[in-house]
């Protein structure tokens, strides 16, 4: 695809699409976002910042720019995605579906900071979107894509995230959407949501994996456009959580940048951003980039281990924090690509530990979905190996919002989490987090004498 902005940008912006296997450029691409000629994942590329000082755009004008459109009263410049459209592939204003994503706020971790050993620590919240998650950043750019090109029908494979948000951004824009999750295995409240926002929602009795390869079969059959994050205009709208962080720190990146992996496109996406940001001199140097899975669930972290990233090594994925429960991510070469270009690296979390780090950002009055949670238990290993040394600036990337999983939640705090699982022996180390609600006569005393207690508690 080859465009004209229509921005009011310093410069005009062309974007191609373009192989990460075989480097073939496309005009358009294929129902399953994959190369006509190698079947490798396609990446969206600007040829001109690549040219001469003359088309490249100029890094102080650009966050002059961004930084004026927050005080614009305009769609576009309300969204925190289109806010950077200068570093997005072009598109008319009246083509775009938003819901003005992004603007996610960065917050001060004092407690999990002192529990990772750092004297700061700071996390971006990607789940305060409008629909929960970061989903929405890269939804926003894809979904008008397919309206766009007058597609009537958008669908995904889902561990629940990207249904919410695709369903939210089909409705938005008249579009019908189509969600296959697997049976069982999607948090209540993100199935409510692909629910209400008029999603035909299919459980199929199978996994993600599954999911993913019944609808790689029904794109090429019906003319439904895909918005699982090989569709590289996610990544593109992806990218713009890292861009709006760096403004949010005075351009200065920080030495870490903490994030869970599962399909492994958000990795890619920051990642990309990243480098990108470099090119441009928006930013002098690359922050690590380090990417977290669940044990149960930990094919990058096996690539990485057993092959150096060389080939992929698929897994039967098992863990309670379901939206990373994927074993065969679509992203795993963009992926293994970010982590060297940043100098990062990747580590694996136990069920038990992404429950205390869940429990502990949510004791920092913030919280998140249990996925999010793996970047803190990741931290506190990485601190402890010495590959986050304690004067470094180190930023979480929180995916999810707490309420996306209420039922981890409470069954943590009731103390159930891991009942008749291989964790259960581990549960003892859970219990100063836990805080199971508590069931009194409706009378004065009973809450005043369970007052008393809690404050002896606290100051024993
Ligand atoms: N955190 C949350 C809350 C997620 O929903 C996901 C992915 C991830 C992390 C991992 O991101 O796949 O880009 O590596 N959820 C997808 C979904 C797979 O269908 O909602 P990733």
């Amino acid at each position: 695809m080859t465009n004209q902005t229509s921005s009011k940008s310093n410069s005009v912006q062309v974007s191609h699409l373009r192989c990460i296997g075989c480097s073939t450029v496309f005009e358009k691409a294929q129902q399953n976002f994959r190369c006509a000629s190698c079947n490798d994942l396609l990446e969206i590329v600007y040829p001109d910042w690549n040219t001469s000082d003359a088309t490249r755009l100029d890094a102080a004008k650009l966050r002059a720019l961004w930084r004026q459109r927050r005080t614009s009263g305009l769609p576009a410049d309300e969204s925190g995605v289109w806010r950077f459209r200068e570093l997005l592939p072009s598109f008319d204003e009246k083509d775009v579906i938003s819901l003005r994503e992004g603007n996610t706020p960065l917050y001060e971790m004092p407690g999990c900071a002192r529990i990772a050993g750092l004297p700061q620590l700071y996390a971006k919240h990607q789940g305060m979107n409008p629909t929960g998650s970061f989903k929405d950043t890269g939804m926003t750019v894809a979904a008008s894509v397919a309206r766009r090109g007058g597609f009537r029908w958008v669908a995904c494979a889902s561990t629940g995230n990207t249904s919410a948000s695709m369903a939210a951004y089909a409705a938005r824009s008249e579009m019908r959407s189509l969600v296959l999750i697997p049976e069982g295995k999607v948090s209540w409240g993100k199935l409510s949501q692909a629910l209400d926002y008029g999603a035909v929602t299919c459980q199929l009795k199978t996994d993600f994996d599954g999911c993913m390869r019944v609808l790689n079969e029904v794109v090429q059959r019906m003319p439904v456009y895909l918005l699982n994050s090989v569709n590289p205009y996610r990544l593109e709208g992806q990218k713009t959580a890292a861009i709006e962080l760096m403004e949010q720190l005075g351009w200065q990146p920080p030495d870490h940048i903490i994030v869970p992996g599962g399909n492994l496109g958000n990795s890619s996406a920051l990642g990309k951003a990243f480098i990108e940001m470099r090119q441009l001199e928006l930013i002098s140097r690359l922050p690590k980039v380090s990417i977290i899975q669940a044990a149960g669930a930990n094919p990058l972290v096996r690539t990485m281990r057993e092959n150096g990233g060389k080939e992929l090594i698929s897994v039967q994925a098992e863990t309670a924090a379901s939206a990373i429960r994927i074993g065969n991510p679509a992203s795993w070469k963009k992926a293994v690509r970010v982590l060297q270009a940043t100098g990062g690296t990747v580590e694996e979390v136990s069920e038990v530990e992404i429950a205390l780090a869940k429990a502990e950002i949510g004791a920092d009055g913030i919280g998140c979905e249990p996925a999010s949670a793996v970047t803190l238990a990741g931290l506190k290993k990485l601190v402890k190996q010495g590959f986050v040394k304690p004067g470094e600036r180190v930023i979480l990337i929180l995916t999810g919002h707490l309420l996306k999983d209420p039922e981890f939640t409470l069954k943590f705090h009731r103390g159930d989490l891991l009942t008749g699982t291989a964790s259960e022996k581990e549960v003892s180390i859970l219990r100063p987090q836990q805080r199971a609600p508590i069931v009194l006569d409706a009378t004065v005393d009973a809450v005043v004498q369970t007052l008393k207690k809690a404050d002896d508690k606290l100051e024993a």
